[in-house]
């Protein structure tokens, strides 16, 4: 049986190949326009949409009852991360604007701020994995394991206006067969 945690490991599992996507488009002289726009969507809507929505309304906040602190420790260093990675979102989606508009010298940004994504991204899924999970693993009953998963999949299922999870699994597919051919 799937567990909680291991729902939100299987979404790194996802954020992870797309990952691998981002650095090898950095090497392109002349990248695919349209591609940089639909990873900056799979992660504002998959990544921090779906998958961060998990971890800081439901995952962080279940921690939080059972004794882990907001404001210090391995939760708020999680959350501080987030917060970061959307700076990087953030930086890609202006710059990508910019070199659509003929600005050249953009490009440069915006792998700059794809590149600094990747590097935290992995290492946050790295920390997640090994010592996140493994303490709530430790701190939750079975029983609040199988309600924190029920509500995981309420938030999958009920987000109105966007694509479902199996839907941005198919363009991170598509985007892996293309560039790792
Ligand atoms: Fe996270
Ligand atoms: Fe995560």
């Amino acid at each position: 049986m799937t567990t909680a945690t291991q729902n939100l490991e299987n979404d790194h599992v996802q954020i992870l190949r797309l990952i691998e996507v981002m650095e090898r488009i950095t090497k392109s002289a002349d990248p695919n326009v349209e591609h940089l726009e639909l990873i900056v969507r799979i992660i504002r809507e998959f990544a921090d949409g779906l998958h961060h929505a998990k971890e800081e309304q439901l995952l962080f906040p279940l921690m939080v009852k059972k004794g882990f602190s907001n404001e210090s420790g391995p939760v708020a260093v999680m959350l501080h991360d987030h917060a970061e990675g959307r700076n990087f979102v953030k930086g890609m989606a202006e710059n990508i604007s910019l070199y659509k508009q003929g600005e050249a010298s953009a490009l440069k940004a915006i792998y700059n701020n794809t590149l600094g994504y990747a590097d935290l991204l992995k290492n946050h899924i790295h920390k997640e994995n090994n010592v996140l999970f493994r303490m709530a693993d430790k701190a939750f009953t079975s029983a609040e394991q199988e309600s924190l998963l029920l509500d995981f999949t309420k938030v999958e299922l009920s987000r109105e206006n966007q694509q479902s999870k199996s839907d941005y699994i198919a363009m991170i597919d598509k985007l892996s067969g293309i560039y790792f051919r």
